[in-house]
């Protein structure tokens, strides 16, 4: 139930009237089944441009993009924004479940399965309200709920927690962790927070300015699943400051 990634000289210019815009140079990346990769990297370096081209919702200006599914042929991918997305005339419920309506999944199926999901988020008991109802971390779990209905060999996730308030970041770090260990989807994820690409990642890749490059990878050692006391310990903090020099330098 999982995909891999492999990118060859990947670049983008982007074309409008007033100018092209280069926004990646080629990059080479190689995402193995089941990897949890975060992205790193200053502001309009490339981070989203890189993940929309990974999810096929852009294409690149040049090299080449394999995905590769696993024995059991699932190629499906979800996504997550910084901003939820929900739709506001659903509820918490029809919202999770859209992409199994888009799958013509019948009735009783799919509120099984929002259920379900509410339940393994976090949001048990939520499944009737409106977006509106709920905080921006209640509605921030709704998205990636949706973005699990449909059992994503892919999950990609676009600065997922920028918006929330520390505390309730470090809570759904863990909660990602866990469905991600449960799901065992290949995931990218892009983020500023240097704790959050420690806590999460199998792998870091720090991007450079733009047009953005490919500046480091690192390979974070810890073992899963990981305490949120882990992040108190020198090793971490360690990791945590070597990251912070490649970012001032990109910078
Ligand atoms: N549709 C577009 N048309 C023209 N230029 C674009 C377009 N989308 C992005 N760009 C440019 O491409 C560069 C990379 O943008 P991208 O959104 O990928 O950066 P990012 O790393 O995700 O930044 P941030 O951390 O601020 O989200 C930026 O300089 C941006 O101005
Ligand atoms: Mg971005």
């Amino acid at each position: 139930m999982t995909i891999s990634i492999s990118c060859r000289g990947l670049g983008k210019t982007y074309h409008s009237r007033s100018g092209d815009v280069r926004a990646l140079e080629p990059v080479d990346l190689e995402v193995k089944p089941g990897e949890f990769l975060v992205l790193i990297g200053p502001s309009g370096c490339g981070k989203t441009t890189l993940m929309r081209i990974i999810g096929g919702l852009q294409s690149a200006s040049e090299g080449t993009l394999k995905l590769t599914t696993g024995p059991d042929g699932r190629d499906t991918v979800g996504f997550v924004f910084q901003q939820s997305n929900l739709l506001p005339w659903m509820t918490i419920e029809d919202n999770v479940a859209l992409p199994l309506r888009l799958r013509h999944i019948g009735k009783q199926e799919r509120r099984e399965r929002a259920v379900e999901l509410c339940n393994k988020v976090g949001l048990a008991g939520f499944e009737r309200r409106w977006p509106r109802e709920l905080s921006g971390g209640m509605q921030q779990r709704a998205a990636i709920a949706r973005a699990l209905a449909d059992d994503p060999a892919l999950l990609l996730m676009d600065e997922p927690f920028g918006a929330l308030d520390a505390l309730t970041r470090t809570r759904l770090n863990s909660e990602l962790e866990r469905l991600w260990m449960a799901s065992g989807a290949t995931v990218v994820l892009v983020t500023h927070s240097i704790s959050e690409a420690v806590m999460l990642a199998d792998r870091i890749v720090v991007m450079s300015a733009r047009p953005g490059r490919i500046r480091s990878i690192t390979q974070v050692p810890f073992e899963r699943p990981r305490p949120v006391s882990l992040e108190g310990t020198a090793e971490f903090q360690a990791i945590a400051s070597e990251l912070r020099a490649q970012l001032d330098q990109t910078a």
